[in-house]
């Protein structure tokens, strides 16, 4: 296969929410380390070398919403990809098409995994964002000209990361788009026992004009394990992937 096996790792509330007050319940919190050490823990299961992001994802949770101090008289960069850590082990990787996020190092620490920041850049990104993030050592791959090139970014993520494995990690958006483009294995979802109710959060998949649509996908369930406190882990193949 050209590209890394890619599972969606998600935990939701018991009505498919992936945000939300819920999550500061205990069920919410037992929950949350279970999804927690499932991927990341002392030991986990997938062994992945990365997890991709939406930009939303990385703003609400790494980036806050800052600017990136950009220099609009940068000098013109090299074409193409820019590889600062070919060889960290772990990495973040965030899709970021036109380059909004406003990064300060090029590296993060989420509870206590480490990782390298990858950003995936389209056509659309400026010259002054690849200037950007090569001042911070930040690597980023360029898939597609005005709309991401799936297969193209998960190749070069292979290629030239040697990510094998990679978690698909949300939100929303970002996971019903890879899963529409058939490029997820797998959908390992925890579910806590708990919900909140609200009509404002997104669920764990949201067709979005521009890179998704609803059009049905049909899941085989793998497993189904009870976990601590009542959580339930959810693991299916994917019906639609594509091997590119
Ligand atoms: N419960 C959990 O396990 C879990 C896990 C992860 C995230 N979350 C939560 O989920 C929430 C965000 O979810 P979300 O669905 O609103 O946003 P998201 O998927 O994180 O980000 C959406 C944005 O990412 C970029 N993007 C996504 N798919 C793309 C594609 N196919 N092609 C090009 N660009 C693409 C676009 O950026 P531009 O707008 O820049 O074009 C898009 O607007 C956050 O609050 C986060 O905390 C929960």
């Amino acid at each position: 296969m050209n590209r890394p096996y890619v599972f969606c790792h998600m935990m939701t509330s018991l009505d498919g929410k992936i945000m939300g007050s819920y999550m500061e319940t205990r069920e919410g919190e037992v929950a949350g380390d279970v999804f927690y050490n499932i991927a990341f823990g002392k030991e986990p299961y997938y062994k992945h070398q990365g997890w991709l992001s939406g930009r939303v994802t990385t703003d609400d949770n790494f980036t806050l919403y800052e600017k990136p101090l950009l220099d609009q008289n940068a000098p013109l960069v090299a074409a193409g990809d820019y590889v600062a850590r070919p060889d960290a082990g772990m990495f973040y990787v965030s899709v970021d098409p036109s380059g909004k996020l406003g990064w300060k190092k090029n590296e993060l620490i989420y509870i206590d995994t480490t990782a390298h920041v990858i950003e995936v850049l389209t056509g659309k990104a400026s010259n002054a964002y690849k200037a950007f993030l090569r001042d911070l050592g930040i690597s980023y791959i360029i898939a597609g000209e005005g709309a991401l090139d799936y297969a193209l970014a998960l190749k070069k993520l292979k290629n030239l990361f040697n990510i094998q494995t990679l978690m698909l990690g949300g939100g929303g958006v970002l996971n019903w788009s890879f899963i529409q483009a058939g490029m997820c294995d797998e959908l390992s979802v925890v579910v806590a026992p708990v919900a909140d109710g609200s009509s404002a959060t997104p669920a764990l998949f949201e067709a979005r004009d521009g890179f998704s649509i609803s059009n049905p996908v049909g899941f085989t369930l793998k497993s189904a394990k009870v976990k601590s406190g009542g959580s339930v882990w959810l693991r299916y193949t994917v019906n639609n992937q594509r091997d590119e």
